[in-house]
């Protein structure tokens, strides 16, 4: 594609992530006592620089003079620039290759440094101007060569001037110089650059603002490196998601905005005009009329286990997969449910709230290690699973029972039956899911199939334990103790009170479903998550979804992705490859699926194809979203 747009583009915090004589004060000063402190000065010379409050000249003087630089030092800098070049250029050289003849670079900085980053972008160093050092004989900065345009106060303005460059000219910087040659009105466009560091006095005074280069280019309908800038996919965070997805998604190039409280109906369709990404917690609600106000959502992100604030079929029927994190807390279950087993085997909660109130009772009847003992585990899924091994580690011999095929681990064996399990072990745990056949699973008959004296523990849900049938076998004897996690109904909130005939019991733990709750399950979660928003982002990817036809794909090779979202009507698909044999267009690989509800197809195809197919693509009948990655 044709250009003759002139680019004239900053280095330091715009090509470059940093500021080079910032890095260049770091490493001559490596090692001497006074370092930080003059780092820092050099820092807040090179800031008031930027935002205009001194001249380049007082900028340049200052900062050279507390630096004690050699050549050695710029040689050394020039390797480190070399590895902070900005992501977003390096990733469009073939751009900046192609258009070199058209790209020139302004800087206050020296072109000992600069000319070598230049090179390596395949720019051009006759279109680079940029200041030159003064050594001594020995090798040491001494100064600068004071006949440079770009040397004193307003340079990159006499620079352009004495430049008469023929063609619109768009500026490109991070800093106040940047803006001024718009403001001197030689340039048409000037374009604050945000990718490295923001300056709000340079934002607010921009044509426009640009998060990476390829928001450059997408505004100038140039071709990128990415389908679609990354920096304008919007994600909006709630309910204090923990830190590590922000850091994951900003890491990844979105525009990230985050807020600690939940929002209600009306304020999320408010915030939904330009979001593409949405993640919220278990208070935030997902509704049809929220789906209606985000025209541009892309994916829901479930920063917990359950998704049932969010209507799933209402996002898939609006093209929308929603992602949660099923398995992030299995661990902290299953430590969970060791540590109580053994609490009950010795009653230490028993003798412990005895003595609290100043009744010692030391004794070791009814007290029993878990070694040896037989544990039987009802839902082998992932969490039961998991409990057999860390439980075979300490000695216990394993049983379980699962109404699917399920694969022993390590030396556990399977019961054919509930009943079987339950008269055979010392410890019954229940990790069964909650499907509604489950409700009561564990009621008057079954606890009367339990070995005698044996302890039972429920951490999984409420409703498969009938409580009076429970509290029944406690107060009989039949079981010596429980463990309760998770109860038939559960008080909404912390200040609403815990009703339950099994307060107050002996040798009954009780806890307020907290199995899951821990700081490293949370972590797990917000890493969970994010990944597979960030996945679905750049691949189509969506495996894990709630609400959608699951697809695991392979990397991007060489090839244009077409993602295409529909209801689930006949025809779609045959719709979708007559286009594209109509326009001659090799397909590489193409994926399938459906639900009750909608259809996901990708199909890779050749980079060479029309513009005009995309446009039919999107309007194949019953489309609900479309899209092109690359
Ligand atoms: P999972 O789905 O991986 O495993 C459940 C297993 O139970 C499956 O293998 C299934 O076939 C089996 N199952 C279902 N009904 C059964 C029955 N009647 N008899 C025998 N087996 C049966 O689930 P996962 O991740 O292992 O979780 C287990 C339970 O733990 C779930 O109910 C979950 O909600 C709960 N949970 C509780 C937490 C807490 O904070 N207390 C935290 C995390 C999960």
């Amino acid at each position: 594609m044709k250009t003759d747009r002139i680019y004239v583009i900053d280095f330091d915090s715009t090509i470059i992530q940093v500021e080079a004589l910032d890095e260049l004060a770091a490493i001559a000063l490596k090692g001497s006592p006074d370092c930080d402190s003059i780092v820092k000065e050099i820092q807040s010379i090179t800031r008031r620089g930027m935002e205009g409050q001194i001249t380049i000249n007082e900028s340049l003087q200052e900062r050279l003079g507390l630096l004690r630089a050699t050549k050695k030092h710029i040689e050394a800098l020039t390797k480190v620039l070399k590895k902070k070049i900005t992501p977003s250029f390096r990733n469009n050289r073939a751009f900046l290759r192609k258009h070199a003849r058209n790209i020139y670079v302004f800087t206050s900085g020296f072109k000992e440094y600069v000319l070598p980053i230049i090179k390596e972008l395949g720019l051009r160093p006759e279109n680079t101007f940029a200041n030159t050092f003064e050594y001594d004989r020995k090798g040491n900065i001494v100064g600068f060569d004071l006949n440079n345009h770009l040397a004193h106060a307003r340079g990159k303005i006499s620079q352009l001037q004495a430049l008469k460059l023929k063609g619109k000219i768009c500026v490109i910087g991070d800093g106040y110089t940047d803006y001024e040659m718009k403001e001197s009105g030689l340039v048409d466009q000037f374009i604050a650059f945000t990718e490295n560091v923001y300056r709000e006095v340079v934002a607010q005074n921009a044509d426009y603002v640009a998060r990476s280069f390829d928001e450059v280019l997408y505004l100038h309908h140039q071709p990128m490196k990415l389908s679609y800038p990354k920096s304008k996919i919007k994600v909006l965070l709630l309910e204090g998601v923990h830190p590590c997805a922000i850091d994951a998604m900003r890491a990844e190039g979105l525009s990230v905005e985050t807020r600690s409280e939940a929002l209600d109906e009306k304020e999320l369709c408010q915030a939904m005009a330009d979001v593409s990404l949405l993640g919220i917690r278990s208070k935030t609600r997902v509704t049809e009329a929220v789906l209606k106000a985000a025209p541009k959502l892309m994916a829901v992100g479930a920063f917990c286990i359950g998704t049932e604030q969010v209507q799933g079929d209402a996002c898939a029927l609006h093209g929308v997969p929603v992602f949660n994190a099923p398995y992030s807390n299995t661990r902290s279950v299953v430590e969970l449910a060791l540590g109580e087993m053994i609490m009950l085997m010795r009653r230490i909660f028993e003798v412990s709230t005895g003595l609290h109130a100043g009744k010692w009772s030391k004794s070791a009847s009814g007290c029993f290690e878990l070694r040896g003992k037989k544990l039987g585990i009802v839902g082998y899924g992932n969490i039961g699973s998991q409990l057999s091994v860390l439980a075979e580690s300490l000695g216990m011999e394993v049983y379980y029972y699962d109404i699917v095929e399920r694969l022993a681990l390590g030396n556990a064996r399977k019961c054919r039956t509930l009943h079987e399990l339950l008269a055979l072990s010392d410890v019954v745990t229940l990790h069964v899911d909650g499907r509604g056949s489950n409700k009561n699973m564990m009621g008057e008959k079954e606890f009367g199939a339990v070995k005698k004296g044996a302890v039972f523990l429920n951490l999984s849900r409420g409703h498969v334990v009938s409580i009076p049938a429970l509290v029944h076998a406690l107060k009989a004897g039949q079981l010596a103790g429980a463990a309760v996690d998770v109860y038939p109904a559960e008080p909404l909130s912390n200040k609403e009170e815990f009703l339950s005939e099994l307060r107050g019991l002996p040798n009954v733990i009780l806890t307020p479903h907290i199995g899951g709750s821990t700081l490293e399950a949370q972590k797990n979660i917000g890493d969970y998550v994010a990944q597979r928003l960030i996945e679905y982002v750049n691949t189509g990817s969506s495996f894990g979804s709630v609400n959608f036809p699951n697809i695991q794909l392979p990397g991007l090779n060489k090839a244009h992705r077409l993602l295409h979202i529909h209801r689930n009507v006949p025809g779609i698909l045959a719709e979708i490859n007559s286009i594209l044999a109509k326009g001659k267009i090799n397909i590489l690989g193409q994926y399938l699926k459906t639900t009750e509800n909608i259809g996901y197809v990708i199909t890779d195809v050749n980079k060479e194809y029309s513009p005009q197919i995309i446009q039919e693509l999107k309007h194949v009948h019953d489309t609900i979203k479309f899209r092109v990655l690359y």
